[in-house]
């Protein structure tokens, strides 16, 4: 794959001044960092106040600028997050060119009270899709719970009394009918705060600015989507005007809100979310965010695991990058107990519609393109092609009928750009566009970024229909914004967007499904109060409700077990786009929840998911217990049922750069038993040996082999699945460099020119003019990168950069193309690693070779690195 560096108009920047280089400085792993902050975690044995310790390390120094973001007092993770001025200036002349925030951060990670120290990260607003705002008399239809089995729980009685879920979100409209009316221990929003204020946007100079009440006021005008009070829905609206219910419409909800009215949030803010969440002992904590990690390592990720140790369920969205291939699970949903969700799509959307005269009373949904949202206008509809075979229907302007003119144009969708199409009609002198779907598909939103005329999207069978009437004579379409529901044609399929897993070290991600695609919840009031919205974001409450009503219903239980009993009896996907198989687990997790079955069956089987690991490290085999809390003896029958096995490259077309989004193939393990057939007693266990033999694919390709070990039950019980997953080929072969796209590359400061031979020449008295920039494209993820400064003998002497670990692979997507760092003339001395002290190279010629470690390799073994050396670079004054 060919990718230009000039693509990228901002480059994110790994360190910000010079690297800090200290052994406990986690340095930076995801692409976006705040500069100069720092999250501090100190040893459990730390006494004193967050002051004092920040106090000594500032009495070091003239001016260190020390300030405390958050602080943290949990007996799940003690320390800080702070701030420390870029020009903060020395005291101590060691001798050393020692200034700036490194000389600070390096003060704080000598102190033996000091654990690690992680950069701030970035995690992203979560981008949610908007389908539709507005509402009908009859949601329920909307809300996927015939698919989920929720509503039947409902009708057993369990609503999710007396269970309290605690949301990590954008705050929430409690004002909202559906939702309450007010905010305290009697309302249904009972329990949160308001970590940021409105104002707040993750941004370097952005301040939070607290307070207790988690309401989500923004307004219309500020851009804000809502998206604390669709989630809250999903989990527990109570509407009796329009009869909608969430998941768990009895439940009482807590908002820790952490983004004000637009923008972005910070982890360490995160951190403190969870943190108050947990101390504020809700039954289950559900995060609608994250940020492109795929590391359990990261460190709210941590956090997030360690409350789950604790035996609250924590429950977090995989993240919307279905787009770039596999592996790419956001954090916190890499912690490894947390329960991580994957989408899958809803059977109906609620859409306008119109009708045409010549047709009696069908209704036509459509879906207005965004970007020239204004009305469709009432008129007479005219085709653009002389039939419904023409595949470039209005890709060339010529040959568009004057017909057009003054009407609104029927356009069948493909060969170009809507954009493309809306031009050429607009320049006949229609007055709308309606392009009908040209594989079968239903009302969808054509996206466009420079219509002129109002422009929807409707369902093939829609558009032939038209089209066969217009044949017949002149026909009125009638736009009207009321709306109907719409059936989705990936209905009970995983979503495209949904994040495909697994982590970069084969732990087994995302574990479970709950419906995301086009799902109807509560909106603000200032937004109309309903609305239709796509995301993993949706999916994450749907599974946090049902798990409410698996706690009224069993009394408490562990996060484990819970998990395991969703997993245990999830519904199974297939793959949609014509592929006739079973999904793959590391997209659907165990499939979609089946609430029911989860809370009433008696069957268990622990461990809920199987990862076989790669080549080198196979698993030879794992042990199912089989369980039955039930009355009467249940008898399985236990065999393989495949998936189609995911293809992450294609390796002879584009070598190792993942396919985006992954491919398909046939590939499928055989599953050997120590038992084909199995009867538990009731209040017995009986164990069961699975062991895999992989397919013999070529393991260059390093196929996602998968399926599910299934339990036939007989007659009473319901039939259990256990998904597994393994990997053919070694994580440690797949490259990490993007060579074949000439990176890692050094380039000037200005990223104008590249140096491949030439010395590179750094004057230290113009660094801001001089210090190179050096590029990297990851192609997966490695747990560690140094940076060694070579003599002019290419001999090594010592570091420019320590301790880069758990980076994130690059994608195709701007903005995460590469990782970008510098040179400014310093190192760590060989040998003084663990002090991480700097001190400023002597003037002379140098290389600098980076040693990322190959995934699943030996961090002291030289072989299991991958390098690369700089060009010479020359430092002088
Ligand atoms: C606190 O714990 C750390 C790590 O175990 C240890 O190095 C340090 O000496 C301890 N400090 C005190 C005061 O016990
Ligand atoms: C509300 O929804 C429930 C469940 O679908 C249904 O049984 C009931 O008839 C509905 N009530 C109204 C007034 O539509
Ligand atoms: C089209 O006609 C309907 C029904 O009369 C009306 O509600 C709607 O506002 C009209 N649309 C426009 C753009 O005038
Ligand atoms: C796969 O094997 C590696 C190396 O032993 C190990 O670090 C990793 O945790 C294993 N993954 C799983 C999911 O067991
Ligand atoms: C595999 O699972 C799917 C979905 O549950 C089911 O429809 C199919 O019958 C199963 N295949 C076999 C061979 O049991
Ligand atoms: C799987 O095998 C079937 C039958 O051989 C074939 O038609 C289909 O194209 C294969 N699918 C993939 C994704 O390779
Ligand atoms: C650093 O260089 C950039 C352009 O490369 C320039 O815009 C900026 O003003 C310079 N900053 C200083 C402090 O010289």
């Amino acid at each position: 794959m060919k990718i230009s560096i000039f693509a990228a108009t901002v480059l994110a920047v790994l360190a910000t001044a010079d690297a800090a280089q200290h052994h406990k400085i986690k340095l930076t792993k995801s692409t976006a960092v705040v500069p100069d902050s720092y999250i501090i975690e100190l040893e459990d044995n730390f006494s004193g106040s967050h002051a004092q310790f920040l106090n000594s390390v500032s009495s070091k120094f003239n001016d260190a600028g020390l300030t405390m973001r958050q602080s943290y007092d949990s007996e799940l993770f003690k320390g800080m997050s702070v701030k420390i001025k870029n020009t903060a200036s020395s005291k101590t002349k060691r001798g050393l060119h020692h200034a700036g925030s490194t000389a600070v951060l390096n003060a704080i990670a000598d102190s033996p009270q000091v654990r690690n120290i992680y950069p701030v990260s970035i995690i992203p607003r979560p981008k949610v899709q908007v389908i539709s705002t507005g509402h009908t008399n009859s949601p329920d239809v909307l809300f996927a719970d015939t698919m989920t089995q929720v509503q039947d729980t409902h009708n057993y009685g369990y609503k999710g009394k007396g269970i309290t879920v605690g949301i990590i979100d954008t705050g929430v409209d409690y004002t909202h009918p559906a939702l309450g009316g007010c905010f305290g221990p009697k309302c249904k929003v009972a329990l949160g705060y308001d970590l940021v204020g409105n104002a707040y946007t993750g941004a370097a100079n952005s301040i939070p600015v607290p307070d207790p009440d988690p309401l989500d006021a923004c307004g219309a005008a500020s851009g804000a989507e809502g998206h604390g009070t669709h989630v809250s829905g999903i989990v527990a609206a109570q509407d009796h005007k329009y009869n909608f219910t969430g998941v768990a419409p009895e439940a009482k909800l807590g908002m820790w809100r952490v983004f004000g009215c637009t923008g972005q949030v910070t982890d360490d803010v995160i951190i403190q979310a969870l943190l108050m969440a947990y101390e504020a002992k809700v039954d289950i904590i559900s995060l609608s965010l994250g940020g492109s990690s795929n590391w359990e390592e990261e460190v709210s990720s941590v956090v997030a695991d360690r409350i789950v140790g604790k035996g609250t369920p924590v429950v977090i969205a995989a993240s919307n990058s279905g787009a770039d291939g596999f592996g790419q699970i956001g954090s916190p949903g890499t912690g490894r107990r947390v329960t991580t969700v994957a989408s899958f799509d809803n059977s109906y959307f609620l859409a306008p519609y119109f009708t045409v005269d010549t047709i009696p009373k069908t209704k036509f949904n459509y879906v207005l393109a965004s970007f020239n949202s204004a009305s469709m206008p009432n008129g007479t509809i005219a085709a653009s092609a002389s039939s419904t075979t023409v595949t470039n229907d209005a890709c060339n302007g010529v040959t568009i009928p004057s017909a057009v003119s003054g009407k609104i144009a029927l356009v069948r969708r493909g060969t170009c750009t809507f954009d493309e199409k809306a031009g050429n009609i607009a320049k006949a002198g229609a007055i709308g566009m309606l392009v009908y779907d040209n594989a079968g598909g239903n009302a969808f939103e054509p996206s466009t970024t420079s219509n002129t005329i109002p422009v929807a999207g409707i369902g093939a069978d829609a558009g032939a229909e038209i089209f066969k009437a217009l044949s017949k004579g002149a026909a009125k379409g009638t736009f009207l914004t009321d709306l109907s529901p719409a059936p989705i044609p990936t209905v009970d399929t995983v979503s495209d967007f949904s994040s495909v897993g697994p982590l970069n070290e084969n732990q087994f991600k995302p574990n479970i499904a709950g419906i995301g695609g086009q799902v109807f919840s509560t909106l603000p009031l200032y937004l109309g109060g309903y609305g239709t919205y796509s995301g993993t974001s949706m999916a994450t409450p749907y599974v946090s409700g049902s798990i409410a009503l698996m706690l009224q219903a069993l009394g408490k239980k562990s996060p484990q077990y819970l998990l395991e009993s969703l997993q245990n009896h999830a519904h199974l996907a297939p793959v949609y786009n014509g592929i006739d198989g079973l999904d793959n687990p590391i997209r659907q997790g165990a499939g979609l929840v089946q609430v029911l079955d989860a809370i009433k069956d008696h069957g268990h089987i622990t461990p809920g998911q199987i990862s076989f690991n790669d080549t080198a490290n196979f698993v030879k085999s794992v042990t199912l217990k089989i369980s039955n809390n039930g009355k009467s003896a249940i008898t399985y029958t236990i065999s393989n049922n495949v998936s189609m096995a995911v293809t992450p490259y294609n390796v002879a077309e584009s070598g190792y750069t993942p396919l985006a989004p992954i491919a398909y193939s046939n590939a499928s393990a055989n599953i050997k038993f120590s038992a084909r057939r199995i009867t538990v007693k009731p209040g017995k266990t009986v164990s069961v040996r699975v062991s895999a033999i992989p397919p013999k694919t070529n393991p260059k390709d390093h196929i996602h082999y998968g399926g599910f070990i299934q339990f036939q039950a007989s007659k009473g019980a319901k039939t259990l699945h256990v998904p597994y997953f393994g990997v053919v080929g070694n994580n440690k072969d797949l490259p990490i460099y993007d060579t074949a796209s000439g990176f890692p590359a050094l380039y000037d400061p200005t990223l104008t020119t590249q140096y491949t031979t030439e010395t590179y020449v750094l004057d230290r008295s113009n660094l801001n003019g001089t210090a190179p920039a050096i590029v990297i494209r990851l192609l997966t993820g490695t747990a560690y990168i140094e940076a060694q400064l070579l003599n002019e003998k290419k001999d090594f002497v010592g570091y420019t950069e320590t301790d880069l670990v758990y980076l994130p692979r690059n994608t195709l997507e701007t903005g995460s193309q590469y990782l970008t760092t510098t040179w400014q003339g310093s190192y760590v001395p060989k040998g003084f690693k663990q002090t991480g002290t700097s001190v400023a190279a002597p003037d002379g010629y140098y290389y600098i070779k980076f040693r990322a470690l190959k995934q699943l390799g030996n961090p002291s073994k030289n072989s299991d690195y991958e390098t690369w050396t700089t060009p010479r670079i020359q430092l002088k004054n």
